[in-house]
């Protein structure tokens, strides 16, 4: 089955952070022929972006710091009858390829953005997907094999785009939000924040591979203990540096060390698996304490913070990550590194890096 046509692109983001994820949209398509162009209402948590290499970027999803899914645009339905809305929208997904006959699905979500707007259109959009599903298998039109997922994302209660995305290249979540419990016994509920990192940021060989029981993690910015906690969740042994108390249960469990030291003075005796860092600091500051630990080989992972300025938030972003890239070329080492803004993330995003 050939790929879906389409010419726009649409990603979902955090309100207020439309102008950056345009940014990011536009840095990436500058690669390409550079002619596209973003269209984007400030907090209505999502930014179409119109382009002739609009297929070559839409597997760009965990390359955007800003985005949390990413998708390709079908079509766009204003004026939806209140009533029937599927009768405009199923003509719209059941376009006929004249080699390949009609595109499958593995699956159909109906979603809002992340706006205030939108999120009242919860219910309508839990009612309609089972109504879409339903006419998709009807019409044999949903194959668990397909590669390809359907989209449809409600601006309004009368207005929706049809979008579609390549399963292995886009989020895996709807709406592009892991929906995360507060786990019992968790200090904060920053401790979201880790695991939503671990999350999205490695996938599940990784995180087998390179989270295993008895590794050593330092936890820099630790009190009272929520990304501690995640750590000692998965048997490693945690250094938790902070001035501030650490949780009694978690310092009970025997696989917690607290510091009570300056987390930019602190360093290993010997290096250590995992650097994390949590710290309300300046970005550029964090992100050179992060540098120069991989650097020098004090961790061979580490998952941090970035708490990022009111104004010009994309362009400290890339200065962050830059700096990073920048410290280990510098030093003879190779670095990998994934960024996001998580669902669980405010005004920072959170990055993952290693020494590949
Ligand atoms: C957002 S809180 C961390 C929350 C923690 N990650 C959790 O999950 O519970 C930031 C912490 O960074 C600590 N902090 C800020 N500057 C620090 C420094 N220079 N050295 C050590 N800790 C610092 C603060 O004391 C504060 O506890």
């Amino acid at each position: 089955m050939s790929a879906p046509a389409f010419r726009r692109l649409l990603a979902y983001c955090r309100p207020g952070f439309e102008g950056e994820c345009a940014q990011e949209l536009a840095a990436l398509d500058a690669r390409q022929s550079g002619a596209g162009y973003a269209r984007a209402a400030r907090g209505s948590g999502h930014v179409e972006f119109v382009s002739d290499d609009a297929p070559a970027l839409a597997g760009s999803w965990r390359d955007l710091v800003f985005a949390r899914q990413l998708l390709g645009v079908l079509g766009e339905a204003r004026d939806l009858p209140p009533k029937d809305r599927l009768s405009v929208l199923l003509p719209m997904i059941e376009g006929e390829d004249p080699a390949d006959g009609p595109c499958r699905w593995c699956d159909a979500w109906v979603e809002a953005p992340d706006s205030d707007a939108a999120r009242e259109l919860a219910p309508l959009c839990r009612g309609l997907e089972a109504a879409l599903v339903a006419a998709l298998k009807q019409r044999k039109l949903i194959d668990r094999a397909s590669r390809w997922r359907l989209h449809l994302c409600m601006t309004a209660t009368d207005a929706a785009y049809v979008a579609v995305a390549e399963r292995t290249l886009s989020a895996p979540w709807p709406g592009g939000i892991p929906r995360l419990k507060f786990p019992r016994g968790a200090p904060s509920r920053s401790t979201l924040k880790l695991e939503e990192a671990l999350l999205v940021l490695l996938d599940e060989g990784e995180r087998e591979r390179w989270l295993e029981p008895g590794m050593r993690a330092v936890d820099l910015g630790a009190s009272p203990g929520g990304w501690t906690w995640q750590l000692v969740a998965r048997s490693l042994h945690v250094t938790a540096v902070d001035n501030g108390p650490m949780d009694a249960a978690l310092l009970a469990s025997g696989l917690v060390d607290h510091l009570r030291a300056d987390g930019f003075r602190y360093r290993p005796t010997r290096p250590v698996d995992w650097l994390v860092c949590d710290m309300v600091e300046q970005p550029r500051r964090v992100a050179e304490l992060m540098a120069h630990w991989l650097a020098e080989g004090l961790c061979r992972h580490a998952i941090f913070n970035l708490k990022l300025p009111m104004k010009k938030r994309h362009d400290e972003v890339r200065l962050c990550l830059d700096l990073v890239a920048g410290a280990l070329a510098a030093s003879g080492r190779r670095v990998e590194v994934r960024a996001k803004q998580l669902y669980h993330d405010r005004e920072e995003i959170t990055v993952y890096a290693r020494v590949a």
